[in-house]
């Protein structure tokens, strides 16, 4: 039985328990139902408890009924039910109330949270709109600004947001479920307060088409954000029940939309990320107290990332200046997160308090797992990692975040290589969600469990990788980035190459974000390979003479565009300079249409994706689109190279 009524003097409580995540499904829809209506039916019973069982609050529909056909009682018709209620119902929420799950709890009365439950409306990222009311309830809470900001998000609210947004009365301060009771206790006798019946408060209609028009724009071609936008701002002009009705066509409608298929492949490709042959039921090592060796850019946002998610970190530089310096770097995000008002000071404090700092490698004696995030030079990770070797405990992970040195040639001075990962951060590390866990070729299975339940702890997304040149994303990246560099060299111009993609849904073109990297790097690395490159392979000299030129892109003020005036622009000299290298190459220049510079573009992603997963460097398809995905701007709403080319 997934949902059953347990009665306890006046209060009955229904319980629902669906593991493992509580989803709505057809049987919870109809045991709502039918414990609904029994404790309505019971004269003893005078108040109703909603809560569920096991980690969490209905976390939403049941995707898995998505696609087929839609099976009566419907959870519109379910949250209806629960709203009509003549008897008082109190929503107890643990966990995550989330989609359906939180519109369940806008039909209840009343709603009562544990501290650490979390609220949200996160059908946008499956390419739908809330379907059981969200959009109509919600702003008759809270306002229309502020549901529309959440619906078209579909971030989450911590427990405390929501009681300041007043979504719940009152967080538990006992057990969850006792709690509910007393409240429903206290509502009975009391006017049930209808959220479907309360008044949507008054509101700035200019204001809000501005709200809407800028959710559009940062959508860039995701339909949903906009549509569950301006389905909340319906609400404002139309009664309860017409806003239901069109909130569900609207639903209806997304539901079989190319972009919903796609963003919930999304959605199943990040769970089957986690399913890693071999490791099934290894228990991960228990992960405390972090190194962090070297607190550059991306060691400081690895630091940040860890010190945020509640673990202890020992930051180790070479010197004091270095190790000052790190210390600054790690301030200055924190700084910068509170003056956007991402933390309150409070928070700040305590992740400051998480981080300690040394100039000397045996302070990360204690630790669990220790990053090396220097300089990406293999003598360097290789002296680095053999005297680690000798300071940290036998069982300590060590973990290297290089992005091009082999990590199986970093393992082999390490005692104990099967305990040597690669842990392959994206930069900035504290706000990227993608990590690359990299299979080195002794790794053991719990410390690839214990890569991959680390990376989760962060609140990122790991995705298992092989061992080669660049890993999964900058070797696809290489390639994508050697297709635009020939259509450069043929005739196109970064600009038309950034326009095209950016218009297929990129947020930036890769001209613009080589421009915001440093053009630097990857000169330097190509100066270091030059000796063993292919002669016979087609090599395009246009980032070479642009570094020659002192380009190193924005922090020279140009690159492949100039920044002279402060905001990009095209250079005649890059243009000039572009056509000077066809020539040489006896090039004839042509044009490019966008659709042109997409295909060329997808066809080498797609090509280079084939190759990586025939030499089992990755393991299915769509691992590549969740990399893509989060590492390098591809729209999720198109679902990934791989997915668009039906490669699994
Ligand atoms: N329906 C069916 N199965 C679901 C599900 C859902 N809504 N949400 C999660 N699951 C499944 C997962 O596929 C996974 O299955 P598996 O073990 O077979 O791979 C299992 O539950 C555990 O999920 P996670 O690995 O993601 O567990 P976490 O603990 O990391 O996260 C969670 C839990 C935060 C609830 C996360 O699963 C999540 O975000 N789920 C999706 C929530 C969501 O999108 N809800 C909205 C649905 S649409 C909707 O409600 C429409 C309505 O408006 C009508």
């Amino acid at each position: 039985m997934s949902v059953t009524l347990i009665r306890d003097g006046s209060v009955g409580v229904i319980l629902i328990d669906n593991p493992p995540v509580n989803a709505a499904s057809h049987a919870v829809r109809t045991g709502l139902m039918e414990a609904l209506a029994e404790a309505n039916d019971d004269p003893d019973v005078q108040a109703i408890v909603l809560a569920c069982a096991g980690r969490t609050f209905v976390a939403g529909a049941d995707v898995k009924e998505f696609g087929q056909p839609p099976r009566a009682p419907l959870l519109p018709e379910v949250v209806n039910a629960i709203e009509a209620s003549p008897k008082p119902v109190v929503a107890a929420v643990h966990g995550t109330a989330l989609g359906g799950g939180f519109e369940l709890a806008l039909g209840a009365h009343a709603r009562i949270a544990s501290a650490d439950a979390q609220f949200g409306l996160p059908e946008v990222k499956l390419g739908i709109i809330p379907g059981a009311g969200g959009t109509q309830r919600l702003p008759r809470l809270i306002g229309v600004p502020a549901a529309m900001e959440i619906a078209a998000s579909g971030r989450r609210l911590s427990a405390a947001e929501a009681v300041k947004l007043a979504v719940v009365e009152r967080i538990a301060t006992g057990d969850l479920v006792d709690d509910a009771k007393t409240l429903a206790r206290e509502l009975i006798g009391q006017p049930v307060r209808r959220t479907g019946e309360l008044a949507v408060p008054a509101f700035d209609v200019d204001a809000a088409d501005k709200q809407l028009a800028a959710i559009e724009k940062k959508a860039r071609g995701q339909v949903s954000p906009g549509r569950a936008a301006r389905m909340v701002l319906r609400a404002g002009s139309t009664s309860l029940q017409e806003g239901l009705a069109e909130e569900r066509a609207a639903f209806r409608e997304l539901v079989s939309s190319e972009q919903s298929v796609a963003l919930r492949h999304v959605f199943a490709a990040e769970r089957q990320a986690a399913k890693v042959p071999g490791i099934e039921g290894v228990e991960p090592r228990p992960v405390r107290i972090v190194g962090v060796v070297g607190a550059g850019l991306m060691g400081a946002g690895i630091a940040v990332s860890f010190a945020d998610t509640g673990f202890s970190v020992v930051v180790v530089e070479r010197d004091m200046a270095a190790l000052e310096a790190g210390q600054a770097r790690i301030r200055d995000i924190y700084q910068r997160m509170l003056k956007s008002g991402r933390i309150g000071e409070a928070a700040m404090t305590e992740r400051l308090s998480r981080l300690s700092y040394f100039d000397e490698r045996k302070a990360l004696a204690a630790c669990d797992l220790v990053i090396e995030a220097v300089f990406d030079d293999l003598q360097v990770k290789q002296e680095l990692f053999a005297s680690l070797s000798g300071i940290v405990r036998p069982d300590a992970i060590l973990a290297t975040n290089t992005s091009y040195l082999d990590p199986d040639v970093i393992a082999g001075v390490v005692t104990g290589p099967e305990r040597l990962i690669g842990l392959h951060f994206f930069s900035p590390a504290n706000v990227m969600r993608l990590v690359e866990v990299v299979r080195t070729a002794k790794l053991a299975p719990d410390v690839l469990a214990t890569g991959l339940a680390v990376a989760k702890k962060l609140g990122k997304l790991g995705v298992v990788s092989g061992v080669c040149e660049g890993f999964i994303g900058n070797r696809i990246f290489t390639a994508y980035r050697r297709e635009c560099d020939f259509m450069l060299e043929d005739g196109a111009l970064p600009q038309d190459i950034d326009a095209a993609l950016e218009g297929y849904g990129f947020p930036m073109g890769p001209y613009a974000v080589n421009d915001m990297a440093g053009l630097d790097i990857s000169w330097a690395r190509r100066k270091r390979n030059a000796a063993t490159r292919d002669p016979s392979e087609r090599y395009v000299v246009i980032a070479d003479r642009l570094c020659e030129a002192g380009r190193f892109g924005r922090k020279t003020g140009k690159g492949y565009y100039t920044y002279e005036s402060g905001e990009k622009a095209v250079d005649p000299k890059v243009t000039a300079l572009i056509e000077a290298a066809s020539r040489e190459a006896g090039i004839e220049r042509r044009s490019f249409s966008a659709s042109e510079i997409v295909e060329r573009v997808m066809t080498g992603i797609v090509a280079e994706g084939r190759k990586i997963l025939a030499e089992g460097i990755v393991l299915r398809g769509s691992d590549i689109d969740l990399v893509l995905i989060n590492g390098y701007g591809y729209p999720a709403w198109r679902g990934g190279p791989m997915f668009q080319a039906g490669v699994e």
